[in-house]
C-alpha cells in the first residue's frame, strides 16, 4: 500500500478489516510485549503487529519480536525518512506505534502517518515531557517535584516530542517514600494495560484524530481486579465517566468528553 492509498484509510483501519501495525522501540520492549500479547488475543480482531524496528540492533524489543515470529529490523539512520518510509511501506503498515522509542521520528514520516501514529509517555503530559524527558529522568523529575499524582499518557504523535493530541490518560499515585524506580514500576504496569487498548481503538477505527484536532471515540478500560493501586487511580479520578456502566468490570470512557483540548 502506498502513502496516497493510506490516506484513504479511516481511523487507521484498513479496508481488509485488520490494521497492520508497525512498532518502533529502543529498549527492553515490555510495552511491545504487552502489544504483542494483546494483538495475539483480545485485540486480534482489530489488528496485527507486522513489523518491529529499532535504532539499536541489540534492543531487547527486537528479540521479543523475533520470538513472536514478527519481522524485526535495525533502523540504520533514524533520521532517514526515505529509508523508514520504505521499510514501513514494504511491511504494509497502516499504523505506526512508538513503544519506548527514543529517537525523533522524521517529519515526513509523521506527516505520512497523521492520525495513525501513537506514543505512550510515563507521566501526565504536558507535564514532565519533552526533549530529555524519557525513562528514569521522567520519574526522577516527578518525585523531585513533590507531585502527588503521575500517570500514563497515550497520544497521537506530531513533530515534537510528547506534544501530540492526547488520546487517553490514567493517573497513578505518587506514594510517600517513592523513588524514581518504584514509581516507574507502578506506572509501567498501567502503560501495559492502557496502551494496547488505545492502539486497538485506533486500529479498529473506534478512536480517531478528528479534523478539529481532537481525539474522538470511546475507549473501554477494563477495571483491573488484581491491582489495588490501579483501582485507587480509577476511583480517585474526579472526572465523570460515561453512563454506560452496565458491566461493573468495565468503565466506558468518552475520550473526547473527558479529555477536551
Ligand atoms: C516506558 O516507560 C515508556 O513509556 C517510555 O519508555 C519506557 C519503555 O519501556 N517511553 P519498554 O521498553 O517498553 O519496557
Amino acid at each position: 500500500m502506498n502513502n496516497s492509498q493510506r490516506s484513504d484509510l479511516h481511523g487507521g483501519q484498513s479496508r481488509a478489516g485488520r490494521s497492520r501495525i508497525a512498532v518502533l522501540a529502543s529498549g527492553g520492549g515490555s510495552n511491545l510485549q504487552a502489544l504483542i500479547d494483546h494483538f495475539a488475543g483480545a485485540g486480534a480482531h482489530a489488528g496485527e503487529i507486522v513489523w518491529v524496528g529499532s535504532n539499536r540492533a541489540d534492543a531487547g524489543a527486537l528479540e521479543r519480536a523475533r520470538s513472536a515470529g514478527i519481522t524485526a529490523a535495525a533502523v540504520g539512520d533514524p533520521s532517514d525518512s526515505d529509508a523508514l518510509l520504505g521499510a514501513l511501506d514494504a511491511a504494509g503498515a497502516d499504523l505506526l506505534v512508538l513503544a519506548g522509542y527514543l529517537k525523533l521520528v522524521p517529519a515526513a514520516v509523521v506527516r505520512a502517518f497523521h492520525g495513525r501514529m501513537l506514543n505512550v509517555h510515563p507521566a501526565l503530559l504536558p507535564a514532565f515531557g519533552g526533549a530529555g524527558m524519557y525513562g528514569e529522568h521522567v520519574h526522577a523529575a516527578v518525585v523531585a517535584s513533590g507531585a502527588a499524582i503521575s500517570g500514563v499518557t497515550v497520544h497521537f504523535v506530531d513533530e515534537e516530542f510528547d506534544r501530540g493530541v492526547i488520546i487517553a490518560q490514567w493517573p497513578v499515585p505518587v506514594l510517600p517514600g517513592d523513588t524514581g524506580a518504584s514509581l516507574a514500576a507502578r506506572v509501567l504496569r498501567l502503560e501495559h494495560r492502557l496502551y494496547p487498548l488505545c492502539v486497538a481503538g485506533v486500529a479498529a477505527g473506534t478512536i480517531v484524530l478528528g479534523d478539529d484536532g481532537r481525539t474522538h471515540g470511546t475507549l473501554n478500560v477494563p477495571l483491573p481486579p488484581d491491582a489495588p493501586e490501579l483501582r485507587f487511580a480509577l476511583v480517585n479520578d474526579p472526572r465523570p465517566v460515561a453512563p454506560a456502566l452496565s458491566d461493573p468490570s468495565t468503565i466506558a470512557i468518552d475520550v473526547a468528553r473527558l479529555f477536551p483540548r
